[in-house]
C-alpha cells in the first residue's frame, strides 16, 4: 500500500533576521603571523540596535588593548553601537560582598546583561589573563546561580606587542568562558600584532586588513546574539 503523505507548508522567514552565509578567507597582518583565518561568517544584515559591550582587560594609560576596544566604533557595522565598560573601578572580588552587590559590579553586570554580545580583549600576563580581567570575571559569575555569561555570545581579542603574544592568555580565557556556559565565538581568531603596526599614536587603526577583519568578527558576534 502507498503511504500519503502531506506536502510540507512553503518555508518562510519572514519576520525574522535575515542571514547571508558566505565563507571569507581573509589573509591578514595578524593572520599572517599564524597562518591565514578561515571563517565562515552568518552574517546578519541589519544590525540596528545591536549593542557590544567592550572590555579591556588593561589598565595601562596607553594600553594597545583598551586602544582596540575604544577604535571599535570605528569599524563596527553600520547600525551597531559599542558600549566600553571600565573594569578599573571594580573592588577585589570578596565573596563576603555577594550578598549586596557593590554598585561598580552591579552596574557591571547590568550593561553586560542588556548586550547582544561581549568583546573582550586581552593583554597577556605571565601566560595568562590580566588580574583585573579575572576579577572582573568573577563578578560577572557571581552570585551563584546569576552568572552573567551564560549563553552571552562572546568574542576573544587580544593586542600584544609581539606577533602571537596573547594566544596563551586568550587560550585561558577560553577555558574560563567554556566553564561558564558563554556562547564563545570560535571564528575569527584575533591575535593581534605587533601594535606598532595596527595602531597610530593616537590609538586609531591603521591597517586596513585588521579593520576589516574586526569588522567581519564584530558581525559574527552580533549574528550571535540578539
Ligand atoms: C605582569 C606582566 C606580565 C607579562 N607577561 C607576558 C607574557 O606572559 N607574554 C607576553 O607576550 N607578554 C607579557 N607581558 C607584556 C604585555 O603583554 C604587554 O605589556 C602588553 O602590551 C600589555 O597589554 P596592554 O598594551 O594592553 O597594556 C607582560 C606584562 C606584564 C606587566
Amino acid at each position: 500500500m502507498l503511504a500519503t503523505s502531506v506536502p510540507p507548508p512553503p518555508f518562510t522567514n519572514a519576520g525574522k533576521k535575515r542571514f547571508d552565509s558566505c565563507c571569507f578567507v581573509i589573509p591578514t597582518k595578524a593572520a599572517r603571523a599564524i597562518g591565514y583565518a578561515h571563517f565562515s561568517l552568518p552574517l546578519v544584515t541589519n544590525f540596528e540596535h545591536m549593542n557590544i559591550v567592550a572590555i579591556s582587560g588593561s589598565l595601562r594609560e596607553k594600553s594597545s588593548n583598551t586602544a582596540l576596544v575604544h577604535a571599535l566604533q570605528s569599524v563596527a557595522p553600520e547600525g551597531m553601537t559599542i558600549s566600553i565598560v571600565d573594569i578599573g573601578n571594580l573592588p577585589l572580588f570578596n565573596q563576603d560582598d555577594e550578598a549586596v552587590f557593590p554598585a561598580a559590579a552591579q552596574k557591571l553586570k547590568d550593561a553586560v546583561a542588556a548586550a547582544d554580545g561581549l568583546f573582550i580583549a586581552t593583554p597577556e600576563y605571565n601566560r595568562s589573563i590580566s588580574g583585573v580581567l579575572k576579577n572582573a570575571i568573577d563578578w560577572l559569575s557571581r552570585p551563584y546561580g546569576k552568572n552573567s555569561f551564560v549563553r552571552k555570545p562572546v568574542l576573544v581579542a587580544g593586542v600584544s606587542g609581539g606577533k602571537i603574544g596573547t594566544a596563551v592568555a586568550q587560550s585561558h580565557l577560553r577555558q574560563i568562558l567554556l566553564y561558564l556556559d558563554a556562547d564563545i565565538i570560535g571564528q575569527p581568531e584575533l591575535y593581534l600584532g605587533p601594535a606598532h603596526e595596527i595602531f597610530d599614536a593616537e590609538g586609531n587603526i591603521t591597517d586596513d586588513s585588521t579593520k576589516a577583519l574586526l569588522t567581519k568578527a564584530l558581525g559574527v558576534l552580533a549574528s550571535r546574539g540578539g
